[in-house]
């Protein structure tokens, strides 16, 4: 949501700032800008995508001779996308880049208006923007203005601030959104995230909430607001500057949908012991640990809530114990009903998503004990959660998220498993083979899927100019089928429900008409003549069945259908993993096949960054 870059060094600002943004344009594309150190101060914005800035830039003089500057990438909250609003904001004196949300700006407003300030924009930035001008005005020293403005802000923001006075000086703050430093021999960086810094290095600061980050060209120091100096260690990234890549691939979507093999051996192997069964790589996580809970909690958002509903099914099946899955914005607003034998697990790709990051507050402000599990290291989740466990699935550059659902389902297994062992649902033997099925037969089964990736095209073909679509699936199908139209929507922008199949019935079926296209998800065994049925009254009511089934099932029943896609033979159990993937190419092929640009769907970003 927002991407941040700025750079001081010894090269052309220019370039590297472009290039930054190119790698962070996944987390917002409305409009783009830079303001480099140039003769003056010089802020360059356009309404659209990167692209459309670079336009604009082609038509300056003089800019190459910038060896400082900042960028950014908009996803809008205030003011609609415009050469206007977009970032940076400022005034001859400064510029200002944002990532977040001013929750007090109109309240800053009414104080800049009384000193005499207009406004050129509808944004909350330009209002952090323009008090930090106020506060400079009075002191002169960067580093105040910026302490007393932050301490005037409400809401969640990550700023990079360039002065017209201060030729080769960023400065750059957070609370409660990402951003990172980095320091080469010559030059150094802010950015929102890795991604953007990787052909650089792999070495980065995450500074702390409220910490001031000063960075010169080859050099960064870090205060407080008393002035007082904080030290602080690198962190360091595993994974190189093709990861974040699109190499050959048409799209990072598909690229990182064809990396799940990888992904799920990798993370199953990371998570296994010397004897087979999980073993979680942190002391603390040891079986007393897992046997003092009576229940779980899952919350995360989008994707990462879908791959809790397959969690839930494990972890009740698996280990007998009685789990919930809920909606991260939902959750601390209706006062949930905690224990202390509760375990409350946050899932998340990024770390980052301010909803999820308030469930965990909330959870820990209630004493309750929190479990993140997440991809991104070092991301805020990740460092305020009680236990972290990462999925070391890779970067994941295409906003709609697919490897990381299927290495969050692996290890919501692992952790089932586990459970299960402490609770004694499971014994060693079993736990055993389950982990080692897990390790070998999910990505095979995810493999053989993808080799069926011609035969999805041609049904996706079959789908793409429909205008609502339905998803039918019962116990973990449903679940399955949550995400499969979740992936449909927000990529190829055709209006999807899921349904329990059980509960077309008592309404929705109403809606149901002649070529009403029904993608029909059919992997448990126990329920496959209810869907049998469920199959049939959609049929009879002239509805086009896409039949997406296991191999097993489809041999044993007579099934009705349209098209037919069969999942490769699997473990019951392990199904889902071959079965998201067949929804997320599925859904991947509707969007390119109707020219849609499949990394970037409208009005989204990958990083929810605000409430
Ligand atoms: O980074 P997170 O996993 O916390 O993100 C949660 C959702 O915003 C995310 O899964 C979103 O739903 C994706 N665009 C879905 O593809």
């Amino acid at each position: 949501m927002c991407g941040i870059i700025g750079y001081t060094g010894n090269r052309s600002a220019l370039p590297l700032l472009l290039g930054g943004l190119a790698a962070l344009e996944y987390r917002g594309y409305d409009s783009a800008g830079v303001a480099l150190q140039s003769d003056q101060l010089r802020i360059i914005k356009r309404r659209g995508r990167l692209a459309e800035l670079c336009k604009a830039l082609e038509c300056e003089e003089n800019l190459e001779a910038a060896r400082c500057g900042i960028g950014h990438t908009r996803w809008a909250t205030h003011g609609e996308p415009a050469d206007r609003n977009a970032h940076p904001h400022g005034t001859e004196r400064l510029a200002l880049v944002h990532n977040g949300i001013i929750e007090n700006y109109s309240e800053i407003g009414d104080f800049l208006k009384r000193k005499g300030y207009r406004f050129s924009s509808e944004t909350d930035t330009e209002m952090a923007a323009l008090l930090i001008d106020w506060f400079y005005l009075q002191s002169g020293d960067p580093k105040k203005a910026i302490f007393a403005a932050t301490d005037m802000l409400r809401g969640s923001y990550a700023l990079g601030v360039v002065f017209a006075a201060e030729k080769e000086r960023i400065y750059a703050i957070r609370r409660d959104n990402p951003l990172i430093v980095a320091v080469t021999e010559a030059a150094s960086f802010i950015a929102s995230d890795i991604p953007a810094l990787l052909a650089y290095t792999k070495e980065y600061y995450r500074p702390d909430d409220g910490i001031l980050a000063v960075l010169s060209p080859g050099n960064a120091v870090f205060c407080r607001s008393d002035g007082s100096p904080v030290s602080l260690s690198t962190e360091r990234v595993d994974f190189d500057v093709t990861a974040a890549q699109k190499g050959g691939w048409a799209h990072f979507m598909l690229k990182e949908i064809h990396e799940e093999p990888v992904a799920l051996g990798r993370t199953v192997s990371h998570y296994l012991g010397v004897d087979g069964l999980p073993d979680f790589k942190n002391p603390l996580l040891d079986r007393n640990f897992f046997a003092r809970f009576e229940r779980v909690q899952i919350l995360g958002c989008g994707t990462a809530m879908h791959a809790g509903l397959i969690g839930r099914h494990i972890l009740e099946n698996l280990a007998r114990l009685p789990t919930s899955v809920e909606i991260a914005s939902e959750f601390r607003y209706r006062d949930p009903l905690l224990s202390k034998k509760d375990l409350v697990i946050l899932l998340s790709q990024s770390g980052e998503t301010a909803d999820t990051l308030a469930a965990l507050r909330y959870a820990k402000k209630e004493g309750i004990y929190t479990l993140a599990i997440v991809n991104v290291v070092g991301s805020s989740v990740a460092r305020e959660a009680d236990a972290v466990l990462y999925t070391p699935a890779g970067p994941e550059i295409a906003v709609a998220s697919t490897k990381a659902y299927s290495v969050q389902c692996a290890l919501l297994y692992l952790l089932a498993v586990y459970f299960g062992l402490c609770r004694g649902t499971v014994t060693p033997f079993l736990a055993k083979e389950l982990c080692r099925s897990l390790g070998k037969q999910a990505p095979e089964s995810v493999r053989a899927i993808l080799a069926q990736n011609d035969r999805i095209c041609h049904c996706a073909a079959r789908l793409q100019s429909a205008e609502h679509l339905f998803y039918i699936g019962r116990g973990v199908d449903y679940a399955l089928c949550t995400e499969g139209s979740l992936k449909l929507k927000e990529i190829s922008y055709i209006h999807s429900e899921a349904y329990a199949a059980g509960e077309l019935k008592h309404g929705t079926i109403s809606l149901i008409e002649k070529g009403t296209p029904v993608v029909a998800m059919m992997t448990e065994k126990k329920l496959a003549e209810k869907m049998i049925s469920a199959i049939r009254e959609v049929r009879a009511r002239g509805a086009f069945v896409l039949l997406i089934v296991s191999a097993e099932i489809a041999e044993q029943y007579q099934i009705p259908y349209d098209e037919r896609l069969l999942l490769p033979p699997v473990q019951e159990v392990l199904a889902p993993f071959p079965g998201v993937v067949a929804l997320q190419l599925l859904a991947y092929h509707v969007a390119a096949l109707k020219g849609l640009d499949v990394d970037k769907p409208r009005n989204l970003a990958k990083s929810v960054t605000v409430e």
